[in-house]
């Protein structure tokens, strides 16, 4: 009765890496559990998650075809676009938030554009990716989330958005993505590693957590509806400072170097999983984070019903 911070289901969000092909499950070496999955398993895989009572998936696709221009991701009948349709039409009820980011989809990894030299084009992967969330929108998504960090990407977006008519579109912002370590097993799971260089040009460092807050408000000013502080675990103090200075919802995300160090030492039985996972999730919210995105969000959920 008096305990102040608790965890439900409606709190989480499940990530799902969709590949090429079909009846494709591929376990993911470093991410023990977690598979890249064609679109029709990606469609099972959300029908299980909704069934335990997840309401919310984040897709990212892996696409065959990887260019300069990121095509797949602005194809209509890309495998992003596809495996949203897919999973909307087979659970209408479980909400469908779409990563938009250019890394997957290029053939150099990066999040943006590249000029040569090997800079970071902000002002044209910010075009591109308003025309990536469009893309997502009028396949399906209930929400796009811009996870690229370039500077103004939320107001262009939100401009596409609704001159197409998807004003009631909303946008989950990566306002604080770091540029972390502990994003290395996603990388191999969504295929996205940069092959040249490193994020750290336009994700941000590690020690700033005033520049965090500044990058949370100019995106919470530009439109963004939901923001997010990126990884969780590390950054709580960000999470606490995020939530007591935005009036919108703070969504964080435990990221794959997260989830895979709990796995990693429960597998050898140095932790009690389920307890770390509880614990974990529950300072994340203390923090002051209102959803979560977890790879474990299926089996929290199902913890969580059986307690
Ligand atoms: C791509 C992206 C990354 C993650 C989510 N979107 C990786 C990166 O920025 O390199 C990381 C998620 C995770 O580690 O679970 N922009």
């Amino acid at each position: 009765m008096v305990r102040e911070t608790r965890l439900h289901p409606d709190q989480l969000v499940y990530p799902l890496f969709v590949v090429p092909g079909s009846a494709i499950r591929r376990p993911v070496a470093s991410m023990p559990g977690i598979c890249q999955l064609s679109v029709d398993e990606a469609v099972a895989e959300a029908q299980s998650a909704l069934a335990a009572g997840v309401p919310a998936v984040l897709l990212f696709a892996a696409p065959a075809h990887k260019d300069a221009q990121a095509s797949a991701a602005l194809d209509p009948h890309g495998l992003a676009a596809e495996a949203i349709r897919a999973v909307k039409a087979a659970c209408p009820q479980l909400l469908v938030w779409a990563d938009v980011c250019l890394c997957g989809a290029t053939d150099h990894g990066h999040c943006g554009h590249v000029l040569p030299g090997g800079v970071i084009d902000n002002d044209s992967s910010v075009q591109t990716l308003a025309a990536v969330a469009l893309n997502y929108a009028r396949a399906g998504a209930d929400a796009v989330a811009p996870s690229d960090m370039m500077d103004g990407r939320v107001q262009s977006m939100r401009q596409t958005l609704d001159r197409a008519g998807f004003a009631l579109t909303p946008i989950i912002s990566y306002a604080a993505k770091f540029a972390s370590a502990f994003y290395g097993p996603f990388r191999d799971a969504a295929e996205s590693a940069p092959a040249f260089g490193d994020r750290r040009s336009y994700q941000m460092d590690p020690g700033n957590g005033r520049e965090a807050l500044r990058e949370v408000l100019l995106d919470v000013a530009e439109g963004a509806d939901l923001v997010m502080v990126k990884p969780a675990g590390p950054y709580l103090d960000v999470i606490r400072q995020v939530s007591e200075a935005v009036p919108v919802p703070v969504v964080a995300y435990q990221v794959s170097g997260e989830f895979s160090l709990i796995k990693a030492a429960a597998e050898r039985g140095w932790i009690d999983e389920r307890a770390a996972v509880l614990e974990s999730l529950t300072g994340i919210r203390r923090a002051g984070a209102d959803l979560i995105i977890t790879y474990y969000a299926p089996t929290v959920a199902r913890w969580l019903r059986s307690l």
